[in-house]
C-alpha cells in the first residue's frame, strides 16, 4: 500500500494521480492520539506552569479589566477562516470514505472563500497588526530551552512569561500558514481543470506529471490539516483554555489571565487604547 496512487499516461508513463486515501485514517488515528496523550499527561503527569519573577505592581496598576486581545476584523477573519476550513474538509473527505454527493462546487467555493480570507489576513496582519507577534523570537527559544532543562531535571530558571502567543502556537500557526498555502495555491491551479463558470477550463495547462504532483500535494496538505484542525479544537475546548477561545468571540481576555501568563514588556497593553487596532496584535 504506497502513499501515492499511480497510473499509466497513455504513453505508458506512469505519473501520480492522488496521494492515498487511506491516509485520511493515519491522520485521524494520529490526530486521535495526539489529543488522548496530551489528556492523560495533562492529567497525571504535568507539573504547574511556573514562570520568571512577577509583574511589577505599577505596571498591573495600568493594566485594564479587560485585555483587548482581538479586533473584530481579526474575529470574522477567524470564524469565517474556519468555516470554510471545515466545509473543504467535509466536502473533499466525506466521499472518499463513501459518503457520495456532488462535493466538487461546494468545495471549490469554500476554497475560495478560504483563499479571499487568507489574502485579507495577510493584508491585514502585515499592515495594521503586529506582524512579528506570532513569529518565534530569541526569548521564546531561551524559554523553550529552560522548559526543557527544568522538564529533565536539570538546574534553569524558571522561563519568562509569554509574549501575546506562547511559542506553541507560533509553531502550530508556522505549520498551519504552510499546510494551508500549500491547499490553496495548488486548488487554485486545480480549478482550471473542472467547470466553474469562472476560469476557462484547460486541464493542458500543465502536463500529467505536474498535475499529478499538484493532486499529490493537494491532497497531502489537505490530509495533514485534518490531523491539525482536530489538534486545534481540541485546544480551543481545553477547560483551561476556554478563557483563549471566549476572547476570540468577545475580543477580550480577563486581567488575571493576562497577568498570570503575560509579561506587559512582552506584548503591552494599553488601557487607552482598547480600542485601537495598532496596538493589538495579530
Ligand atoms: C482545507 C483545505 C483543503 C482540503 C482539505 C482540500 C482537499 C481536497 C481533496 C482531498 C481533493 C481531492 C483531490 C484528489 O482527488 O486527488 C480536492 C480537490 C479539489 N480541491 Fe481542494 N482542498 C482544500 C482547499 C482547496 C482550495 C483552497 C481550493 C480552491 C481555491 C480547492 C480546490 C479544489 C478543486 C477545484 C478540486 C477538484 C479537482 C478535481 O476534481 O479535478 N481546494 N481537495
Amino acid at each position: 500500500m504506497g502513499l501515492v496512487e499511480w497510473a499509466k499516461s497513455p504513453w505508458g508513463e506512469d505519473i501520480p494521480i492522488h496521494i492515498s486515501f487511506f491516509l485520511i485514517w493515519v491522520a485521524a488515528i494520529a490526530g486521535l492520539l495526539f489529543l488522548v496523550g496530551h489528556a492523560i499527561w495533562v492529567r497525571y503527569f504535568a507539573k504547574a506552569e511556573v514562570f520568571e519573577g512577577v509583574t511589577p505592581p505599577d505596571v498591573a496598576a495600568r493594566i485594564p479589566q479587560r485585555v483587548p486581545r482581538h479586533s473584530l476584523a481579526a474575529r470574522l477573519f477567524h470564524w469565517i477562516m474556519a468555516a470554510a476550513m471545515l466545509a473543504l474538509l467535509i466536502t473533499a473527505f466525506l466521499p472518499k470514505v463513501g459518503i457520495q454527493f456532488p462535493w466538487v462546487t461546494y468545495h471549490w467555493i469554500a476554497g475560495l472563500v478560504l483563499t479571499a480570507s487568507i489574502l485579507f489576513h495577510i493584508v491585514h496582519a502585515s499592515f495594521w497588526l503586529d506582524f512579528r507577534s506570532i513569529w518565534p523570537d530569541k526569548a521564546d527559544m531561551e524559554d523553550a530551552s529552560r522548559r526543557l532543562k527544568r522538564a529533565l531535571g536539570q538546574d534553569a530558571p524558571p522561563p519568562r512569561r509569554f509574549a501575546k502567543y506562547p511559542l506553541e502556537n507560533k509553531m502550530y500557526h508556522g505549520v498551519i500558514v504552510l499546510a494551508g498555502l500549500a491547499a490553496i495555491l495548488t486548488g487554485v491551479f486545480m480549478m482550471f481543470r473542472v467547470r466553474t463558470g469562472i476560469l476557462p477550463r484547460n486541464p493542458y495547462l500543465f502536463g500529467d506529471m505536474t498535475w499529478g504532483l499538484m493532486y499529490v500535494l493537494h491532497g497531502a496538505a489537505g490530509i495533514g490539516l485534518i490531523a491539525l484542525v482536530m489538534v486545534h479544537v481540541y485546544f480551543a475546548v481545553r477547560p483551561e483554555k476556554l478563557v483563549i477561545t471566549k476572547s476570540m468571540i468577545v475580543g477580550t481576555l480577563d486581567r488575571e489571565h493576562y497577568l498570570e501568563h503575560h509579561d506587559p514588556q512582552r506584548w503591552a497593553v494599553d488601557a487607552a487604547s482598547s480600542s485601537s487596532e495598532r496596538r493589538m496584535t495579530a
